[in-house]
């Protein structure tokens, strides 16, 4: 596949980085993961809005817009076939002539970008939907969840307790047994046909899945939607579970820890939720 590095397209497996790359030392660096389907992009706006405000919590200094990130995944989706694409775009702080903690200084952040492909946007169809099935955890990453930072080695440590146990995510709770998130997903469930999903705080990452989910829930549904905190209890004793994220979207959970979710079926508020996502994806 082709990628992007530092202002040039070329062949993935071509694309070098320095050792000294403090993404590569210190997993020092911000990422987005921007879904696509037939040359389409999902959320760009919101992705955009939310790498460069964790750019500036981090202080890499990249001046970028909109527009020159558009282009890059134009490009990307392009070059790949504009098929169903996972854009990947990552900043690290660069590569610094020593490893030393502290920021240094004039030295220029590394761009980088590939494009991966992703399954088929999901179907309002609940015999093609994929159901999930989920661990729990508690939490034990750090307490800047809400910066999408590329420092992934507690998310991956935790995704790894989920498919080590044969599962396919891990859910997330803090010490005071409220659910926050997953591994790589945000977290909803439904009770008495209500949505609710746990409000944004340090504790998580803003998905922008659940971002357009909360919205057009609101604008084009009657189901009522809350964000307010979730104990473990109520997510075990919830009529549905779903996990969002770029490349699922929005995908039903059946199972936890082994025992089923409601009845162990897909549900009918997942079913309404999905129709109204795939109406307004775009
Ligand atoms: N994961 N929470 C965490 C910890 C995540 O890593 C992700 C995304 C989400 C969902 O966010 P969004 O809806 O914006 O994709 C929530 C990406 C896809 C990944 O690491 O591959």
């Amino acid at each position: 596949s082709i990628a992007y590095l530092n202002g040039e397209y070329l062949p993935l497996e071509d694309a070098r980085i320095s050792p000294l790359d403090r993404g590569f030392l210190f997993g020092d660096g911000i990422y987005e993961v921007v879904p696509s389907y037939g040359g389409k992009l999902v959320g760009f706006g919101p992705h955009i809005d939310r790498m460069r405000e964790g750019l500036a919590l981090v202080e890499i200094d990249l001046p970028w817009d909109h527009d020159q990130w558009r282009q890059v995944c134009e490009q990307l989706m392009i070059k790949n076939g504009n098929g169903n694409l996972g854009i990947y775009l990552h900043v690290s702080r660069g590569a610094d002539t020593k490893r030393f903690h502290a920021y240094p200084e004039g030295v220029a952040p590394t761009v980088f970008a590939f494009a991966f492909d992703i399954a088929p946007a999901p179907v309002a169809d609940k015999s093609k939907a994929k159901a999930y099935k989920v661990s729990t955890t508690e939490d034990l990453r750090w307490r800047r969840c809400h910066i999408k930072s590329t420092a992934l080695l507690g998310n991956v440590m935790h995704y790894q307790q989920g498919h080590a146990a044969g599962n396919n995510e891990t859910i997330l709770y803090n010490s005071q047994g409220e659910v926050t998130e997953a591994s790589a997903c945000n977290v909803f469930m439904v009770k008495n046909g209500e949505v609710i999903t746990p409000p944004l705080d340090h504790q998580l990452l803003p998905g922008i899945t659940r971002l357009i989910l909360l919205d057009v829930l609101q604008k084009y549904t009657q189901i009522p939607v809350h964000e307010r905190t979730i104990t473990l209890e109520e997510l075990n004793s919830a009529d549905e579970v779903w996990i969002t994220s770029s490349s699922k979207e929005i995908a039903p959970v059946t199972s936890i820890d082994g025992k089923p979710v409601g009845n162990g079926d897909i549900g009918d508020v997942w079913l309404a939720a999905q129709t109204v996502f795939e109406k307004h994806r775009f």
